[in-house]
């Protein structure tokens, strides 16, 4: 099977599953305040990552590219939609590019629609420090994405089967890279000795990519003769991961993702240590089903859920919701508590 054939199947099996949305936010309850004292005007959703201004925490994760015209076409979409919203976005993986310079105009076309929107690269910790130059430089991009997908590969009929060396790899690429690197995982957790790793090689911004959204483990399932079906269930929750990686550094950016579907689960993401939230699947399936103009408002209703539950809470700035008082319980709390991870912080916490 090509390249171009098996990011079509990725697109078309992420569309068919419908999201499982079991990443544990249900687990995390907000804290009522009676008296926030604010108002919906009052409330601001920007905020800085590691040197990057967003005008929104919500972005559009990576996903596409490489696969010929119909990736084109999404990029070029989504693109449009990140333009005219203010989000950030993200490419899919840029190595079928570097591998086929043939597939550079399906990334490209990013940069076109969007001349002065944050965009981010892509590539896997495969990738040497002269191929992120390239993934950087092709779409003029203001960061860089790398991610890790052992399960996904592992799953993946034609996937790799050797993943030694991809610490001191993200090692070289984030010392000669001017630009903001995010280590990211796509839909199976980050745990905290991962994130360690990562601190100790210098990475200061770690999307965690919890279990809970799409699951690559299925969808390359479906590819396979005799299904790995043990890795369906793999992984670490997005709200366990955000704990998970927070608890790590105070000076490590962490981003969410997973699963993401709401304004209550962006809050709620947040305010458990997130300074970001990246949206994939979710996003993919209104674009592709209803069009540009419909994912537009979806994005405009998150936004407003966002606001609106920020003013409950008494909350004028994202860093404003990261002092929230909410309590964990649940799975979550049996599984933070057995990691070390205190609870009640979150609880005991205030805004004021
Ligand atoms: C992805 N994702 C992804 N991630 C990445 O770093 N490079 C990539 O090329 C891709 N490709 C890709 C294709 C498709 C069709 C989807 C839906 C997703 C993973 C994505 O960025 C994200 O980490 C996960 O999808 C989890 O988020 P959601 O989908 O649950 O919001």
């Amino acid at each position: 099977m090509s390249r171009s054939e098996r990011k079509w199947d990725h697109i078309r099996f992420a569309l068919e599953k419908r999201q499982n949305h079991s990443s544990a936010f249900d687990d995390i309850k907000f804290i009522h305040q009676s008296l926030p004292n604010i108002g919906v005007i009052d409330v601001g959703l920007d905020h800085e990552i590691g040197g990057l201004y967003l005008s929104s925490p919500i972005f559009i994760n990576a996903m596409t590219g490489g696969g010929g015209e119909k990736t084109y076409r999404i990029n070029k979409q989504l693109a449009i939609v990140a333009k005219n919203t203010g989000l950030t976005m993200a490419v899919g993986s840029q190595m079928a590019a570097l591998k086929d310079k043939s597939q550079k105009y399906t990334y490209e076309v990013v940069r076109k629609e969007n001349p002065t929107g944050v965009i981010i690269a892509n590539l896997g910790s495969e990738a040497s420090a002269d191929q992120a130059k390239a993934a950087l430089e092709m779409i003029e991009a203001d960061a860089l994405q790398i991610h890790l997908n052992v399960i996904q590969e592992l799953t993946m009929p034609e996937g790799d089967r050797d993943f030694s060396g991809a610490l001191k790899r993200i090692e070289t690429i984030v010392k000669e890279i001017k630009v903001p690197v995010f280590v990211k995982e796509v839909g199976f957790g980050m745990s905290k000795e991962a994130v360690n790793s990562l601190t100790s090689i210098g990475v200061k911004i770690v999307d965690v990519g919890g279990s809970g959204g799409t699951n690559f483990a299925e969808i390359e399932n479906k590819r396979r003769e005799k299904s790995l079906s043990f890795f369906n269930n793999w992984g670490i929750p997005t709200s366990v991961s955000i704990l998970e990686a927070s608890s790590v550094s105070k000076n490590l950016s962490v981003i969410a993702s997973g699963g993401f579907m709401s304004g209550h689960d962006i809050a709620k993401g947040l305010a458990i240590g997130a300074d970001a939230v990246g949206i994939a699947g979710y996003f993919l399936k209104i674009l592709v089903e209803d069009g540009i103009e419909a994912l537009q408002k979806e994005i405009e209703a998150l936004h407003l859920e966002l606001k609106m539950i920020m003013t409950a809470l008494g909350a004028k700035t994202i860093l404003d919701l990261k002092k929230a008082p909410l309590i964990i319980s649940g799975e979550t709390y049996h599984w933070l508590n057995q990691r070390g991870i205190d609870t009640k912080q979150f609880a005991q916490r205030s805004i004021k």
